[in-house]
């Protein structure tokens, strides 16, 4: 393995960050040449209480569990995975890194993230039109979560509209998906009338999920064989491939709909 030069080597996500952001790097250093650019990902919905802080929660520990160095920056006045690093933390368990940002210093942050040598920052967003725009502008890929109630899909649509009015690759997630049902096929129609991809995957609604919060956890470390780590996993190595650039739309709403799924 190349090994990474520099002072920065030696910094852990879980130091405090520097002031300056450049204070560590040095001139001549092959630092940008060495280390993988930071990848960012904005969880975000219009709407509360559509499993946004919960997909960011499990996404950040799945991408820790695979070896990533992850930052989830908290953009939300409710703070909910702030707290929940919280509970971590009483737990002695603190990776991935948790920060309650405010967005007028998201900027400065992600520098800071990125001067720490995180390899991924997931943003929790508030469901706030104008943050949800400065929040996308930063991100490599912006994921849209909602549940399948007529409600929630109304407002998914006015995020995607949002999204797509400023170019962002995005995909959607349905989320709390029933076991039997005929709306999360409705969903899927209706998302691939909007032109947006659809995750390949469904988050099912599943007592794990808020069991698992309650201890600073999340499904993969609360009940690491259950359904609801499998889908999580799933929906990281899915979105591990959009920010790389390796995904090829095979699972497009538009493909699967044509496949009748
Ligand atoms: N797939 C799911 N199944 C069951 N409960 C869930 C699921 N996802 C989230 N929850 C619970 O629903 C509530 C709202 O989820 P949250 O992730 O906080 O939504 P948001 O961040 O969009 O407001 C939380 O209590 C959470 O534990
Ligand atoms: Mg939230």
């Amino acid at each position: 393995m190349e090994p990474r030069i520099g002072a920065a080597q030696h910094r852990s996500l879980l130091d405090p960050l520097p002031d300056s952001p450049h204070d560590e790097l040095t001139i001549n250093s092959p630092i940008p040449t060495l280390i993988k650019p930071m990848k960012i990902l904005a969880i975000i919905s219009q709407k509360g209480g559509v499993g946004k802080t919960t997909v960011a929660t499990s996404l950040a520990v799945a991408a820790e569990l695979a070896g990533q160095r992850v930052a989830l920056f908290d953009l939300d006045d409710q703070a909910s995975a702030a707290f929940w690093g919280g509970l971590r933390e009483k737990r002695g368990v603190v990776t991935p890194v948790i920060r309650d940002v405010k967005m007028a210093l998201l900027e400065r942050d992600l520098e800071r993230a990125r001067n720490a040598e995180a390899d991924l920052v997931i943003l929790d967003c508030p469901p706030v039109q104008g943050a949800a725009i400065t929040a996308a502008n930063h991100a490599d890929f912006v994921l849209i979560p909602t549940k399948t109630d007529i409600l929630d899909i109304r407002s998914m649509r006015s995020t995607v509209a949002l999204m797509q009015s400023i170019n962002k690759r995005l995909s959607v997630v349905l989320t709390f998906c029933p076991p039997i049902g005929a709306e999360v096929d409705q969903a899927r129609q209706l998302i691939a009338g909007l032109g947006a991809e659809l995750a390949p995957v469904e988050i099912h609604q599943r007592k794990a999920y808020a069991r698992a919060q309650q201890d600073g956890q999340t499904v993969q470390e609360y009940e690491p064989t259950g359904k609801a780590a499998a889908e999580v996993t799933e929906l990281y190595s899915y979105i591990h491939k959009h920010l790389h650039g390796k995904a090829h739309g095979k699972a497009t709403a538009k493909a699967k709909s044509a496949r009748g799924v």
